[in-house]
């Protein structure tokens, strides 16, 4: 039995230090950006992602696709993003927070990102949603990683119609004081066939007013995932645990009688009675 519990004791710890690995892991590979209020610094929008960009760039003789994962290390631009501002687009001047998102060690490489609660985004003036989304691409900047590049940057901008809103901005929104969470990935057009942004272990939130993220508001696709992990490993807890006592109680069927009043002497005779029975005796009354 000490065995079979040292076992299940050593499984559990393992499978604690995946559980913590795997976490650790996650943080490395993704990106965190702030903008803070400028009097105060409590954060108004938190942005952690692993961002990938699918961009197709004009060449002098025909265009060229390319995908940019934005460095981990990449920072949020202090003196673009704002928590208080308005974005004029689509004939609208649209109340907003906006983060800029400076790719690190690429010079003139932007993200863009616009959040609103305006009820013309179809928020009922109780969400928040990413709206807007331009990215700036300095294709001058590398010359070997995108080679022939006809113009030094092009900019793609997410097309805005409040009518009709973009996959992306029905997508990544949650009610205030709550943050988006998607771990899996999430690809979505900026501008149909030539880019596209890519989000992976996201958790976002904007508008908001305290310094960590809300309640996680899961979406869709990671719903039915997020439920199942604490249900697998509480079963397989479970299974163990049953898997040990059988394996016991087996492991008991086959030790002669003699041993298991040795191991355990007062299990079937109370000591109360106080006689010391001889080993005849024991045999006899069974
Ligand atoms: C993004 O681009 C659109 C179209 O050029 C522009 O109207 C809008 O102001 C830009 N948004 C930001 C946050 O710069
Ligand atoms: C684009 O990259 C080139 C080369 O690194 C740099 O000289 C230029 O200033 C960059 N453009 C912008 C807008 O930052
Ligand atoms: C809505 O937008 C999508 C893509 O942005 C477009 O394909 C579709 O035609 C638009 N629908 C309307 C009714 O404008």
């Amino acid at each position: 039995m000490e065995q079979d519990k040292l076992l299940t004791l050593v499984f559990t710890f393992l499978l604690l230090c995946l559980t913590v690995i795997d976490t650790a892991s996650d943080a490395a590979n993704k990106g965190v950006y702030k903008v803070r209020v400028y009097s105060s610094g409590v954060p108004c929008i938190i942005v952690q992602a692993d961002i990938y960009l699918y961009l197709t760039y004009q060449t002098s003789d025909s265009e060229k696709d390319v995908v940019v994962h934005v460095p981990t290390s990449s920072t949020a631009d202090t003196a673009v993003s704002t928590c208080d501002t308005y974005i004029a687009t689509a004939g609208m001047s649209v109340p907003a927070q906006l983060l800029r998102i400076n790719l690190y060690h690429m010079a003139g490489w932007t993200i863009d990102l616009g959040f609103t609660e305006d009820k013309r985004f179809k928020t009922e003036g109780k969400e928040f949603t990413l709206f807007q989304v331009n990215v700036t691409a300095n294709f001058s900047s590398d010359p070997s990683s995108f080679p022939n590049a006809k113009y030094p940057t092009q900019s793609y901008n997410l097309h805005i119609d409040p009518n009709n809103l973009s996959d992306l901005s029905g997508s990544i929104y949650a009610d205030i004081g709550n943050s988006y969470y998607c771990p899996s990935e999430q690809k979505y057009a900026i501008n149909d066939d030539v880019a596209y942004i890519k989000f992976k272990l996201t958790t976002i939130q904007a508008y908001m007013k305290s310094a960590s993220f809300g309640p996680k508001q899961v979406c869709p696709s990671d719903e039915n995932t997020t439920d199942l992990v604490p249900i697998i490993v509480g079963s397989a807890l479970a299974g163990l645990i049953v898997l040990t006592l059988v394996v016991y109680l087996i492991y008991r069927t086959f030790l002669p009688e003699e041993v298991l009043n040795l191991v355990n002497p007062d299990s079937h005779f109370g000591s109360d009675s106080g006689n010391e029975l001889s080993k005849d005796d024991i045999l006899e009354r069974f």
